[in-house]
């Protein structure tokens, strides 16, 4: 197969933008990786869907012609939908029924085959996206289950690039990196580049509330209790998956949905910016938690890995609610 089609496309190599509002707010530097600028599909997924691809074509038989399925919140799909377009592959992509209306229409706009599951609750429920997924792999001969959750070219990724990136642009001085968790591939792998140049390097993840990573961080066995968490789109998981490495990990905050869409919405109203749902959850886990802990040197590096475009109805409704809200307790 022939990626030299992809050779005037930027995947990665994304801005870091000195974000003088949270600057401000935090007393340090604040930087944002704006992983929206990724120029094939828009966010932080286009790194893995190019490596994982690149994996299955050399290791796994992929050809042209082939049908690439995966279980996505949405993001790398769309990185593979486009990817599929250039390759001449086939894509077929599982997305929980809560995935956002914006992300399904562009991954029908690209040709993908999307298939709506009733949860994302990993490969041991039958009605899941990833066991959907496999369960279509296995039975049809040219397709290719690519398997974020536990596909080590997600981790290889972002060990390869989005550490590499982020230590040369702050040369050298970053001294915290917060990032949501789904898979836990962008902060496991960036995380292992980053602490093997320097091991005081802070790593927070950040969940809804109810998703179990953060208590499995702290006592390495699954909570006993894994039941539902908050809908926060791509991060948050009731399941560990096989990208996340509790070594690389400092802490993991816990953020409210509402909290989180209200933090949005305020950034948005303070600096022009509307950025995605689990950015919004990075923004809110950092200014509730490390306000009062930093120091002026200090270096923060904050990922967001889409834009608010891909989330506009949700994030319409909400602020609908919320303003009827206000009016009711007005009134
Ligand atoms: C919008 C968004 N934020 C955060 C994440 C979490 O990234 P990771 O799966 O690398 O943990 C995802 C993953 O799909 C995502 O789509």
């Amino acid at each position: 197969m022939n990626f030299n089609c992809l050779s005037s496309f930027c995947i990665g190599n994304t801005p870091l933008r000195k974000d003088l509002f949270l600057s401000g707010l935090l007393g340090c530097s604040v930087l944002v990786k704006e992983e929206f600028n990724s120029s094939l599909g828009m966010s932080s997924k286009d790194r893995i869907a190019f490596y994982m691809v690149k994996d299955a074509v050399k290791n796994k038989g992929l050809k042209e012609g082939d049908t690439i399925v995966e279980a996505s919140s949405g993001n790398t799909g769309i990185g593979l939908a486009s990817l599929a377009k250039l390759l001449e592959l086939k894509c077929r992509i599982y997305v929980n029924k809560s995935c956002s209306e914006e992300k399904v229409g562009v991954l029908l706009n690209l040709d993908a085959s999307v298939e709506k599951c009733e949860n994302s609750n990993g490969l041991t429920d039958p009605v899941s996206t990833q066991s959907c997924a496999l369960r279509y792999a296995k039975k049809n001969k040219n397709a290719v289950f690519l398997n974020q959750y536990n596909n080590v070219a997600n981790f290889k990724a972002h060990f390869e690039t989005t550490g590499p990136e982020i230590w040369k642009q702050t040369e050298g001085r970053i001294t915290h990196f917060i990032a949501g968790v789904g898979t836990g591939g962008t902060i496991s792998g960036t995380a292992k580049y980053l602490k093997e140049q320097n091991p005081d390097i802070q790593i927070y993840g950040v969940e809804p509330l109810g998703s179990v990573l953060n208590e499995y961080l702290k006592n390495r066995i699954m909570p006993s209790s894994s039941g539902t968490f908050e809908k926060i789109d791509g991060i948050g998981r009731n399941f560990i998956p096989g990208n996340f490495h509790p070594e690389f990990i400092d802490y993991i905050f816990q953020v409210s949905k509402e909290n989180t869409f209200q933090r949005l919405l305020d950034y948005k109203e303070k600096t022009g910016f509307l950025c995605g749902v689990s950015s919004g959850a990075v923004l809110q886990a950092s200014i509730e938690n490390l306000s009062d802990s930093l120091k002026p040197t200090d270096v923060v590096v904050l990922l967001f890995p889409d834009h608010g475009s891909r989330y506009f109805r949700k994030l319409n409704t909400y602020e609908r609610q919320l303003i009827n809200h206000r009016i009711k307790r007005a009134i």
